[in-house]
């Protein structure tokens, strides 16, 4: 189905899941069409009327967001069988790139799967901001007094940290990793990215060897099977093939300091 063809309604098959634990099933809702429709105003249209194509009243599908703007990263979840933003993805993109809308083969909304469900669409994506509290990701202060001016940093650097930081621990690059599962400890991508933009900050730097020691520990940097499926999904685009590199050759590094100065 293309967006033209879809002159009056589409068709979205949501999967559901009444909370943890608990089991999926699909429901499938009919929506009448208009041009640049994002999913997130699908899904509050069928908040709105929550009836199922066989004419059920059901409970209205929950999912998480707040931007509405791809910059907040909550609205995240499989549209189509690709992950990505629920609020920056069109009806009209998902019909052209995957024939979907039809009644026989309506646009899919999924949770992502390497996230506890909370219910719904709505997933907990704690396990990513614990896990940039183990790497300690933060620069720290001694106190709120000026402390001069910053070191020179090169154009390249600026550019590198630039782009880093734009992560919004959506989760897009842990769904796509194959090393990267619900009950597994690998860290993923996203880790890696924010070890390097860190470490490679001035006064963050001073945490270094605290974020290397994760980094070596099992789920580290040695687990990553280097396949890129996450640098393909990122959609803010983070250089994460680069930031796998540099961490590794980082944390490399560090274990052959500890081994010659047996400092831990
Ligand atoms: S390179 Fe592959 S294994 Fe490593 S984090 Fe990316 S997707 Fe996962
Ligand atoms: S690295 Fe990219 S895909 Fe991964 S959490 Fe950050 S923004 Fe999302
Ligand atoms: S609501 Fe924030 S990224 Fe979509």
């Amino acid at each position: 189905m293309t967006a033209s063809d879809a002159k009056k309604n589409f068709y979205i098959k949501v999967k559901r899941q009444d909370g943890p634990g608990k089991n999926p099933y699909y429901q499938t809702f009919e929506l009448p069409y208009k041009p640049n429709l994002n999913i997130i105003s699908c899904l509050q249209a069928i908040a709105s009327n929550p009836v199922t194509i066989d004419g059920k009243q059901v409970a209205p599908v929950v999912w998480d967001c707040s931007c509405l703007e791809e910059v907040c990263g909550a609205c995240t979840m499989v549209m189509g069988g690709k992950v990505g933003q629920s609020c920056s993805t069109l009806v009209d993109e998902l019909m052209e790139r995957d024939g979907t809308g039809s009644k026989a083969n309506p646009i899919t909304l999924e949770p992502m799967s390497k996230f506890p469900v909370v219910r719904d669409l709505f997933v907990d994506r704690a396990s990513m901001f614990n896990n940039l509290k183990d790497i300690k990701g933060w620069v720290p202060i001694d106190g709120t007094h000026h402390l001069g001016g910053g070191p020179r940093e090169s154009q390249e650097e600026q550019d590198l940290r630039y782009a880093l930081s734009r992560c919004m621990t959506c989760g897009c690059c842990l769904e796509a990793c194959p090393q990267f599962s619900l009950e597994g400890n690998f860290v993923g991508a996203q880790v890696f990215g924010q070890t390097l933009y860190f470490n490679m900050h001035e006064t963050g730097a001073t945490l270094k060897d605290d974020r290397l020691n994760v980094m070596q520990q099992a789920g580290g940097i040695s687990d990553c099977g280097n396949a890129q499926n996450c640098v393909e999904v990122c959609p803010k685009e983070l250089p994460l093939v680069e930031a796998i590199a540099k961490i590794g050759r980082q944390t490399t590094v560090h274990s052959v300091k500890q081994f010659f100065t047996g400092k831990k």
